[in-house]
């Protein structure tokens, strides 16, 4: 069984202080074990919220990561640093570093392999626009994206892989995918990695749904055994909405 996976990407917001006051409320409310819970603050917060949550449990990931081991690489952060951080996690190819930053399908296919080789688990985005899947693309991008991102992954590494499916016209707009849409990318998502790394690994990689996913509606998206957690941006901001998101979560798998 894989174990669920909830993760909360804060983005650019958040001070240390604020992520240190944020963990002194979640944790107390944070009931559902089961469900693991993976902290991704800002890079400046990332030791202090790794010290706090290592002893409650938590795993805590970086939004971003640079594949080159050290150099001449202004402002970037090797893989090696979120290790001795205390990372176990990297988020890479969230769909505003592409959009934003200009962030290419080889980029997150190195930022993929360098996370890998550190002993740290890759969240790989993938998604289309709204103009994507008004032509019918999305099995396509979703397909470009990954087949890159995982171009050099082998399949003894399967089982450390996380693949956020997050629909970028999602991304905090209040509008979701249906759970049944992103139980059917899930399930493409497996069977193209099936084909990719060897037979079997796509029911060992666990693939998150992400883009406006709140305590309300997490249930819906993991009642299907496809959709393993969820990644999340606004409604992992305050603690206390974040602890009823990951306590609901499984709430639907239970009734069956
Ligand atoms: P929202 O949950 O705010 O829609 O953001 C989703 C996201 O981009 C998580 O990486």
């Amino acid at each position: 069984m894989r174990r669920p996976v909830i993760a909360a990407n804060w983005k650019m917001h958040k001070s240390s202080e604020e992520a240190e006051a944020f963990l002194r409320i979640f944790v107390p409310l944070w009931t559902d074990r089961r469900v693991e819970v993976v902290i991704c603050p800002s890079f400046v917060s990332l030791e202090r919220v790794a010290q706090a949550a290592g002893e409650i449990g938590l795993a805590v990931g970086a939004q971003d990561v640079y594949w080159e081991a050290q150099g001449a690489f202004t402002g970037e952060v090797s893989a090696d640093m979120l290790v001795r951080a205390g990372c176990s996690y990297v988020i890479v190819g969230h769909s505003e570093r592409r959009k934003i930053f200009n962030e290419l399908d080889t980029d997150v296919g190195k930022k993929a392999q360098a996370t890998l080789i550190h002993g740290l688990s890759p969240v790989i985005c993938v998604g289309e626009t709204m103009d994507e899947r008004k032509a019918g693309l999305t099995g396509e991008v979703v397909e470009r994206q990954l087949r890159q991102a995982v171009r050099s992954v082998e399949r003894v590494e399967a089982s450390r892989l996380v693949i956020a499916y997050e629909p970028v016209w999602a991304i905090g707009t209040g509008v979701t995918a249906t759970p049944a849409d992103a139980a059917l990318v899930a399930r493409e998502i497996r069977s193209l990695l099936d084909r990719l790394l060897g037979p079997g690994a796509g029911e060992e990689v666990r693939v998150q749904y992400g883009g406006s996913v709140k305590a309300s509606n997490i249930a819906g998206f993991m009642e299907s055994l496809e959709v393993d957690g969820a990644l999340v941006g606004g409604a992992s901001l305050d603690p206390a909405q974040f602890a009823d998101l990951v306590n609901n979560s499984l709430s639907l798998r239970e009734k069956e």
